[in-house]
């Protein structure tokens, strides 16, 4: 039976109710606040009737409206009935304001509220199985988008899920492209497999081999027990090389040669063993231009891309901006069981004018930081934190630097800081920095850092041997 919490200081009305609608609710009885809240927090009811007037303020409202607000903030999706006295509209519209589902005026005809509260169960049920529609949004894997980029992007993704076809997702650091393979591989036939990821470019070079296609025991010192790779744990299901332009020209050929042949040996090993798995990879860089510089393979970049996906980056799908952030919202109110209505309006506008260089990723963060800021039922934009340290921010508008001189500025202040940090050692602050070496390498030498740290390099280089 559905549970109803009856909050009212009058026994005559709780007795009242609890004779009336026990044959349809399993009804409990509050006379107070601090008694409303124990019991809606043991039965979780799905709608609440509350009268405003409440000990110690039976003839205002302060507790009543209170317990409302507390009621809400424990549970967004609860249906609050407000009963109030004769005269007392204003109160009633203040409390729907707040979030309140409906009111009834006294005196209570039970017929009347029965009809009611019938309503509010049903809309509640309603509400649940939408907001699990949307939480199961599985059919994209959870990915929500309305311009046409992305809806491109979802009918290809439709298209060629169940096509075993290798697939090459371009897009910037944040735009999601883990999560598109992740939804290739679920609407696959492959989707009972695992999804097996390995980032290219986080693993230090020497650990890349093995990690992807494992050793056998002797195979180099330390190597102890023989160790499967992820090529061999993605059997029957899908591999995700992610930063596929960091990986090193060597194993640009192994693997190249695994996808030609579909077997592949580990590392000190002779037996040629057959797998089949489907090959996902992303990159951020531009590989073309990798290939005319000599760094990628251009066989292998046909063989991996078959089909390619492009993600643009969010500041070229400003149509979504709102649609992600109140995706986000909604996910992490519930998560931090906050009661955040949407973004006030100058929010929207920052919102919109930003130029997003972290992506989608950086808009869930920046949203999940402001449900746990935010002190209104609005998120305003002080919550959005974009104030601080403006010049490290991407606001290009009425500021003295560029975007991209901020982008540069901050980029070189963090690779110093980090080799600051490691003595020099620039795997570690590769490592730290989550690129690969020749990655920072590269940079350093854009910004002019490599000469700077060229005695470190040779350090660098005594290390590795
Ligand atoms: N269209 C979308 N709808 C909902 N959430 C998204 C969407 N795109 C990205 N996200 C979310 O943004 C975050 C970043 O996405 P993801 O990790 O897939 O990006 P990425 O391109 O792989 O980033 P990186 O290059 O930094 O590894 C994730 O939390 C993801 O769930
Ligand atoms: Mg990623």
């Amino acid at each position: 039976m559905e549970k109803i919490l009856i909050v009212d200081d009058s026994e005559e009305i709780r007795k009242q109710l609890k004779w009336g609608l026990s044959k349809d609710y399993s009804v409990f009885l509050a006379a107070n606040p601090k008694e409303a809240l124990s019991l809606f927090t043991k039965h979780q009811p799905n709608v609440v009737t509350l009268d405003l007037g409440l000990p110690p303020d039976e003839n205002g409202t302060t507790e009543g409206f209170r317990c409302l607000d507390n009621i809400l903030k424990m549970r967004p999706v609860t249906k609050v009935i407000v009963i109030t006295g004769n005269d007392e509209r204003e109160n009633a519209l203040k409390a729907v304001q707040k979030g309140a589902y409906d009111f009834y005026q006294k005196p209570i005809v039970l017929e009347e509220l029965k009809v009611i509260l019938k309503r509010a169960f049903y809309l509640h049920k309603i509400e649940e199985e939408n907001s699990k529609l949307m939480s199961t949004r599985a059919a994209m894997g959870g990915m929500v988008g309305q311009c046409l980029e992305m809806l491109d992007v979802f009918s290809v993704i439709r298209k060629i899920a169940s096509a075993d076809v290798s697939v090459l997702i371009n897009g910037e650091s944040g735009t999601g492209k883990e999560l598109v393979a992740r939804a290739i591989h679920s609407m696959s036939l492959r989707k009972d497999g695992v999804f097996a990821p390995i980032n290219c470019g986080a693993i230090p070079e020497n650990l890349i081999e093995s990690e992807l296609f494992g050793h056998e025991k002797g195979a180099f010192t330390g190597a102890h027990i023989q160790v499967q790779g992820k090529v061999e744990y993605a059997n029957k299901g899908t591999l995700f090389l992610d930063e596929i332009g960091e990986l090193p020209t060597h194993l640009q050929v192994k693997l190249l040669r695994f996808l030609q042949e579909r077997t592949f040996q580990r590392v000190g090993g002779r037996e040629d063993i057959p797998i089949d798995t489907r090959v996902i990879s992303a990159t951020n860089i531009d590989i073309p231009k990798a290939i005319k510089e000599g760094k990628f393979r251009e066989d292998l970049y046909y063989r991996i891309g078959v089909v390619t996906i492009n993600l643009p980056a969010l500041r070229d799908r400003k149509g979504d901006i709102i649609l992600l952030s109140n995706l986000f919202l909604r996910r992490y109110s519930e998560e931090f069981k906050k009661r955040i209505r949407g973004f006030s309006p100058s929010a929207v506008d920052m919102l919109e004018s930003y130029e997003w260089p972290g992506n989608v990723r950086e808009l869930e963060n920046r949203i999940q930081r402001a449900v746990l800021m935010a002190e209104s039922s609005m998120i305003e934009p002080q919550d959005l934190a974009f104030t601080d340290e403006p010049e490290k921010r991407g606001f290009s508008a009425a500021r003295a630097v560029t975007l991209k001189e901020a982008r540069d500025r901050l980029e070189r202040d963090l690779i110093i800081s980090a080799i600051d940090r490691h003595k020099g050692n620039i795997v570690k602050a590769a490592e730290e920095l989550d690129v690969s070496r020749p990655t920072l390498y590269d940079i350093m030498k854009r910004h002019g850092l490599f000469h700077d740290y060229s005695t470190y390099r040779q350090q660098d280089k005594k290390e590795k041997v």
